[in-house]
């Protein structure tokens, strides 16, 4: 997504390859056996349209952190922009346009520097406190239905309300944020038809003009807050400030509601977890890391050269996109032990690749922990016996992966 850029949108048009079969309704339910059989290929997988996948940890790494590699520029992607379609017919649109997760060097350093300071640890710090209300109210709207829905009730109400704040968005407009971030992500994976596409240019169009007015708001009454602050450099143009602000809301949207599904469900399917993570609620730090490297919220990301270079024994030409999966490269059995078991405890957990590598590094790595560790820690702590209420249905999505719903119930409380 957002992880992806416009470069994704070619890889995306390249998914039409019938070789490709990341769109079919297994492969999203359960895109892992698909991973494997790239596994088993070979270390580089054409697809028919020219596309290369790879599954290997040690080739994701090299690729994401050489300065040779990139992100397919907009000019050369002019072709295919709005236009390509998925293979089940699906219209791509890229609501990110110029963000910095889509531009390289120069542009990419300069633009990602004016926010770097606002995710450091030191500076997440003080956000603590207010995550931690912000759960402990949703818990209590939990609490007080008895059964709820995981996603649309918690999961999806923590990190919107923690990046509205950061960015100085006023709590009345937070329900129309969360609208116009669950378009955005929606977006993603194309529309399906003109009506579809209509509607998302009308949210996209929303969505600006609210920010546009922020900037303006921001501009006349200063806050401590992200907009605050990027209006005061005169050398950002406004274009590039509402993208990095989009980039925001978005990247750090649905990743982090997925996480946090992800990982009270693979808490609820193992009860040996349940049980240390109740003893210790610290241990919500190494169960949301596991879960980073198990199913990763962002499954894969895609990368092209800028001069010709060799990959794993072949020459590439320019721009030839390689789509690193990076949901495999976590299973990648040649730096993971026992790769497929989800194990909080394992030592080599550090390695993966969730939050990519390099100078895309996901900025917002230490929030999403913070985050979903203190909301995995606060559910089981209030509802110890908390137990599914239903299926567990997934987003139909190949890239970012995730439950969509998940009813659950508080179960026995103490
Ligand atoms: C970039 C994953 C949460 C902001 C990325 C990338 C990945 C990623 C894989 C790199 C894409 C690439 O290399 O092409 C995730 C996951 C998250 C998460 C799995 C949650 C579990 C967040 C949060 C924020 C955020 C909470 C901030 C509010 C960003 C930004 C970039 C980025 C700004 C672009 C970095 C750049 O291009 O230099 N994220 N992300 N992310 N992420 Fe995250």
């Amino acid at each position: 997504i957002l992880a992806l850029g416009r470069g994704m949108v070619a890889v995306y048009g390249a998914l039409g390859d019938p070789g490709a079969k990341l769109f079919r309704k297994s492969s999203k339910k359960d895109p892992y056996p698909l991973y494997e059989s790239v596994r088993a290929k070979g270390t580089l997988v054409p697809t028919r349209l020219g596309l290369l996948m790879t599954a290997e940890h040690s080739i994701t790494g090299e690729v994401l952190r050489d300065p040779r590699w990139g992100i397919l520029s907009p000019s050369d992607m002019a072709m295919i922009d709005e236009t390509a379609y998925t293979a089940d017919g699906r219209v791509l649109v890229n609501p990110l346009k110029t963000s910095f997760l889509m531009r390289n060097p120069p542009d990419h350093t300069r633009l990602r520097k004016y926010v770097g300071g606002w995710f450091t640890p030191r500076a997440l710090r003080r956000q603590m406190p207010a995550i931690e209300r912000v759960i402990e109210d949703f818990l209590d709207l939990a609490e007080r239905k008895g059964t709820f829905d995981l996603v649309d009730d918690f999961a999806k109400r923590v990190p919107v309300q923690v990046i509205a704040d950061l960015l100085g968005v006023p709590s009345s407009d937070h329900e129309s944020f969360i609208r116009w971030g669950t378009a955005l992500v929606n977006s993603i994976d194309g529309v399906r038809d003109t009506r579809e596409l209509r509607l998302l240019q009308d949210t996209l169009r929303e969505f600006d003009e609210f920010l546009g007015g922020l900037v303006e708001h921001r501009r006349r009454e200063p806050g401590d807050d992200i907009v605050s602050e990027l209006v005061k450099h005169d050398d950002l143009a406004l274009d590039d400030l509402i993208a990095t602000t989009e980039l925001l809301l978005v990247a750090g949207f649905e990743t982090t509601v997925n996480l946090i599904g992800t990982a009270a469900n693979a808490v609820l399917g193992h009860p040996e977890v349940r049980a240390k993570l109740l003893a210790d609620p610290a241990y919500a730090d190494r169960v949301v890391e596991e879960t980073l490297r198990w199913d990763p919220p962002v499954q894969y990301v895609a990368r092209v050269p800028f001069e010709p270079v060799e990959l794993a024994g072949r020459l590439l030409p320019v721009n030839q996109p390689v789509m690193l999966i990076v949901a495999a490269a976590n299973r990648d059995p040649k730096v993971f032990a026992d790769p497929h078991r989800f194990d909080p405890d394992r030592e080599d957990v550090g390695k993966h690749l969730a939050f990519s590598s390099g100078i895309h590094y996901c900025l917002g790595a230490n929030l999403a922990r913070m985050e979903a560790a203190a909301a995995v820690r606060g559910l089981f702590r209030r509802f110890p016996g908390l137990r599914a209420a239903g299926p567990m249905s997934r987003r139909p999505s190949p890239t970012i992966r995730g439950a969509l719903h998940f009813p659950v119930n508080v179960g026995v409380t103490k």
